[in-house]
């Protein structure tokens, strides 16, 4: 356990607003400091900074807490880790029991397993049994230092070559199976996850080996699988051959799709090739693209998902504010084939004469409308005016359209009218979302993607509203008022909260004031999940917390043991009746 005083010192030496605006562009706006959310796509900033409260809330997407779980988000760690992180950004160092905690050793025990069992991979190749993996890498034209410098592998096509061999090596089976190398069958033994399939090493940044792709090799299963998310792997914020190409010489950043592209690209003589683990890009990923280069070359397939992609990855790019070069691919569907067939000297020139994302996006727009129609050409303007208008720079828009008139030939002054009404309509549309966004304690479902424990979080509010908002108002309440916590506690226990979350939040709240302790957002963080943590982010600053009587506050706690009464009569789950029963205990 870590003691409430270092947490306390902690908090007074990593201010919120100087650690988060390490991270994101902060703008004053009266007691708050608002940004564009680190935590999900947008253009117009909801992501807000509280110094007052010492915590953040993004009205987007949800995303909130105290300075430890900011770090926990951004940085993917966990408590302690985060812990760690803000004690040396301090100066300050962390109590010695928890230098040794388990996660870390963990950890690091996964990483030299993952080490290992590259390795073993890699001498598979020349071991009886292996002969088909290096035969299909050499098959695809890969030279023998291209596979040693990539570490290149093949798991062998038996159920537990890997684990057999990580056995002998000293790992243990819950090891094993952190690192997800392996899964436990129906019969309770361990199967290994990769099997008769080509092996691609993923490094970080370290050195270290994180995880594995692994291309197969028959028509077993997917054509490309790769590690589950892990304690030192996390898909979404992880780049193959980052580690080469950030030593690169070369211009730049080029991120093609897959695999074999990068390799490909690379043997080519050209080192600064990258592709995401085998999800599209994500808003991290590109954040971590732009803070090694200024420039990144987008090069995937030439094929319809690859187009679609190049689009997502633009709108990704777009908010990094680098520059996005787009790579055409003629001829060939991929970056590797156009290898093969045309050399690397020809790939060069590709990724020299590539045209910038503006030009990619015309070209995509134009190629819907026939020009040769007058219905063609008003449609191509009014599809392409809605896309300049998002073109943040004047000049950079008035050469567009000064081309776009030129093609179609309607005259400049149209064109730009055309545009100067997109340009005001989305202002329109901008305005009223973010109004939307500010509305506080709004029930609607936000615009970001949810994990399963916040969807699960969100169903039980949805069906207990009236009880939830009670709570809401409640804990906000003893929040900013916890001199009230006696007659809030004579009256109700946390167990007769409705909603889990609130119930956990009120635990915490409880405990730290019952035992003597004041409510502040980094003591609580030790005691909330992340989740719990954004909500509780969003009731101690949103609007409608602003000034709740005590009067309405016991008129929330009265609703609350009504709302329990009749769910008395109604159905009630063993953990319901469990929890009733306790609470009733705690009462006497
Ligand atoms: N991918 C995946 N799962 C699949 C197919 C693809 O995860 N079932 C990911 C892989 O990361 C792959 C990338 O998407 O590297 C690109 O897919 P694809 O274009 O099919 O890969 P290629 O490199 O062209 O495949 P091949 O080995 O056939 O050249
Ligand atoms: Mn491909």
């Amino acid at each position: 356990m870590i003691s409430d005083d270092f947490i306390q010192e902690l908090k007074y030496r990593n201010d919120i607003e100087s650690v988060v605006s390490s991270y994101v562009a902060l703008k004053r706006s009266g007691r708050t400091h608002s940004g564009v959310c680190p935590f999900h796509s947008e253009k117009t900033p909801s992501f807000h900074v509280y110094p007052e409260t010492q915590s953040f809330y993004c009205f987007g997407c949800g995303a909130g807490g105290d300075v430890v779980t900011f770090i926990r988000k951004i940085e993917n760690l966990d408590y302690l880790e985060a812990l760690r992180l803000l004690a040396q950004r301090a100066g300050m160092a962390m109590p010695e029991d928890v230098r040794d905690d388990p996660t870390a050793r963990l950890k690091t025990r996964i990483l030299e397993l993952n080490r290992c069992l590259a390795r073993h991979y890699h001498q598979n190749l020349t071991a009886p049994g292996g002969e088909a993996g290096l035969a299909y890498l050499r098959g695809r034209g890969l030279s023998d230092k291209t596979i040693r410098r990539f570490g290149l592998g093949y798991a062998k096509n038996e159920w537990d070559d890997g684990t057999r061999f990580l056995r002998a090596q000293g790992f243990g089976e819950d090891e094993i199976l952190a690192a997800a190398v392996a899964s436990r069958g129906k019969k309770g033994g361990l199967y290994d996850q990769m099997r008769h399939r080509v092996i691609f090493p993923i490094i970080d940044l370290r050195g270290n080996v994180i995880g594995f792709g692994g291309r197969a090799l028959d028509d077993h299963g997917p054509k490309y699988l790769n590690s589950s998310d892990t304690p030192v792997f996390k898909k979404s914020r992880n780049l193959f051959a980052m580690n080469f190409a950030k030593g690169s010489k070369e211009k730049g950043l080029v991120l093609a799709e897959g695999y074999m592209d990068v390799i490909s690209i690379h043997q080519a003589g050209i080192d600064n090739a990258i592709a995401t683990l085998g999800t599209s890009l994500t808003a991290e990923q590109s954040r971590l693209i732009a803070q090694y280069t200024d420039e990144v070359k987008i090069c995937y397939d030439s094929d319809g998902a690859g187009q679609k992609a190049t689009r997502r990855a633009i709108e990704l790019f777009d908010q990094t504010g680098i520059k996005i070069k787009v790579v055409g691919i003629p001829d060939a569907k991929d970056p590797d084939e156009y290898i093969k067939r045309f050399g690397a000297q020809r790939f060069r020139l590709l990724l020299e004469g590539s045209s910038n994302s503006t030009e990619f996006e015309m070209a995509r727009i134009k190629s819907n409308y026939d020009l040769e129609t007058d219905e063609g050409k008003a449609g191509y303007l009014k599809e392409l005016a809605g896309f300049l208008a998002g073109i943040r720079s004047p000049v950079e828009r008035d050469v567009y359209i000064s081309r776009a008139a030129r093609e179609t030939g309607v005259s400049k002054d149209r064109v730009d009218a055309q545009v100067a009404y997109s340009i005001a309509q989305k202002r329109r549309t901008s305005q009223k979302k973010e109004a939307n966004a500010l509305r506080p304690f709004a029930e609607e479902s936000l615009g970001a993607e949810k994990s399963p424990e916040a969807r699960k979080i969100e169903l039980e509010r949805r069906q207990n509203l009236r009880a939830a908002v009670a709570e809401d108002r409640l804990l906000t309440y003893l929040f900013k008022n916890p001199d009230g916590f006696e007659w809030i506690a004579d009256k109700i226990t946390p167990e007769q909260f409705v909603t889990g979350q609130n119930r956990r939040i009120a635990q915490a709240f409880y405990e730290r004031l019952g035992g003597g302790l004041g409510l502040d957002m980094t003591a609580l963080s030790a005691a909330l999940a992340v989740e719990d943590m954004a909500h509780l982010s969003r009731l101690v600053n949103g609007a409608a917390g602003l000034n709740i009587t005590r009067q309405e506050a016991e008129d929330c706690a009265n609703a609350l043991l009504q709302a329990g009464e009749r769910q008395v009569d109604g159905e009630m789950s063993p953990e319901e009746i469990a929890r009733r029963i306790q609470a009733k205990a705690r009462r006497k």
